[in-house]
């Protein structure tokens, strides 16, 4: 069966228990404005050992600073995981972050990744947010999936997380409009 809970500080490290093997044919880049796909082929195979060293203390204070780390299982095993931030920002302080959402190999394709994002949407708006910022991986079937979801394009992102990710696909998510 699957279900949805917020992660236990001690469940951080599960994460890296997640497939996240993928083949990439297509990855798209911003040219004047526009989303431009390029065939680009990738084998993803797993975690590297670098982003576990770099991101798992980035999780840790990011988990004890009020990000929200919401858990996907099947039965006990964690499949997905969305990570919502914890600080409003943007020229109105309605943009909540949706810094993390992931959906393992086998269990993709099946509605589950929705669920997180719908999920991380709904918590958004109960602390105050009116809009999700998304730094997308700019590969084809993680851009196709926002805008599926009615995610925008940001012609301006914010300068910092664009600075931090500027090959990314920076999205815009207005909470509600499903
Ligand atoms: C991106 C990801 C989270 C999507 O999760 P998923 O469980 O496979 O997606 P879902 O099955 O929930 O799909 C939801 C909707 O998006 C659509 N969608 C998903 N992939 C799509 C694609 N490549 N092209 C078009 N639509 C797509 C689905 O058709 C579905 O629409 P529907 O409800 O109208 O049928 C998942 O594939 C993943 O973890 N990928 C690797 C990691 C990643 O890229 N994470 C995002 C980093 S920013």
């Amino acid at each position: 069966m699957i279900t949805t809970r917020e992660l236990k500080r001690a469940e951080l490290n599960d994460i890296w228990t997640i497939d996240r093997s993928e083949v990439i044919e297509a990855s798209f880049v911003m040219e004047n404005g526009a989303l431009v796909l390029k065939p680009e082929h990738i084998d993803v195979p797993g975690w590297s050992p670098a982003m576990v060293k770099a991101t798992t203390p980035a999780f840790e204070t990011g988990y004890d600073g009020g990000d929200w780390f919401c858990g996907l299982f099947d039965t006990d095993q964690l499949i997905g995981i969305a990570v919502l931030g914890n600080q409003l920002f943007g020229d109105n302080s309605d943009f909540l972050q949706l810094k993390f959402l992931h959906v393992g190999s086998r269990h993709r394709g099946q509605g589950l990744g929705k669920q997180l994002f719908d999920a991380a949407a709904t918590e958004a708006r109960k602390r105050g947010a009116g809009r999700l910022y998304i730094s997308a991986t700019p590969t084809e079937n993680t851009v196709k999936f926002y805008l599926g979801l009615g995610c925008r394009v940001l012609i301006e992102p914010d300068p910092a997380l664009f600075e931090e990710e500027p090959e990314d696909i920076h999205l815009d998510y207005e909470i509600g409009t499903r």
